[in-house]
């Protein structure tokens, strides 16, 4: 059986990920390429509860170790409810939010450290490394006018401007240190950002 790749969309609120794995969709049914789109915290019926949890705009007092072992417990069940069938089908796999979510934020922004998140999501890492990684690389200030600000009711966008620097740093370091993260410029029009998406995929013999 051939397994399907897996890829996964990382950036700053509002870098695009929505609109790029949106755009790719459209770009893989004109080809016939059999995918499915799933995303992070969620993407199974237990998992999205737990995303609940996680982003409840009432749960502010909720402790950042907490906060890390809830996205860690709602991606091995996603993995195994969603993503592994779908790979095993011979799928590609779309993910919007992967692991490199849990080191930028929690591990880098929050100040867990990366250590401590890669130990928590090891076997999630083993049983189901991304192949590639797509890092919408844009600035946190830029991204945010684009989204015309943050989500009042949600605890992760109610972080100010600072916080979201930190995961902006966080994600530059990781992708500079990581062979499967490839930083996507994305100062263009979503449509141009589109086709390097496709391009980047291509050369690294995702899609033929
Ligand atoms: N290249 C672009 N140029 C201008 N606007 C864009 C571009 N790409 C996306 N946008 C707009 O930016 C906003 C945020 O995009 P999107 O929702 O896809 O981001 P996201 O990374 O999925 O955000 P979130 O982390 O909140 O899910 C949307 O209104 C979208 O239409
Ligand atoms: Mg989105």
């Amino acid at each position: 059986m051939v397994k399907g790749k897996f890829i996964t969309f990382e950036g700053c609120e509002g870098s695009g990920k929505s609109t790029q794995i949106r755009l790719l969709s459209q770009y893989l049914d004109s080809k016939n390429i059999p995918y499915i789109t799933t995303r992070e915290p969620g993407g199974s019926a237990i998992s999205e509860q737990i995303r609940k949890i996680i982003l409840d705009g009432g749960n502010m007092e909720m402790c950042d170790e907490c906060e890390a072992l809830l996205y860690a417990a709602s991606r091995i069940q996603h993995i195994r409810d969603t993503v592994l069938p779908a790979l095993n089908e011979g799928k590609l796999v779309i993910c919007d939010r992967f692991i490199d979510s849990s080191l930028a934020y929690q591990g880098e922004a929050r100040g867990l450290g990366t250590e401590y998140i890669a130990s928590v999501n090891e076997r999630a890492l083993k049983i189901c490394p991304p192949d590639l990684t797509v890092f919408l690389d844009i600035p946190p200030d830029r991204a945010f006018g684009r989204k015309h600000g943050a989500d009042e009711n949600d605890r992760m966008e109610k972080q100010g401007l600072e916080f979201h620097m930190r995961v902006y740093a966080g994600y530059k370091r990781l992708s500079g240190i990581t062979p499967r993260i490839c930083a996507v410029e994305c100062g263009g029009t979503k449509f141009e950002t589109a086709e390097n998406i496709v391009a980047l995929l291509k050369e690294k013999g995702i899609i033929d």
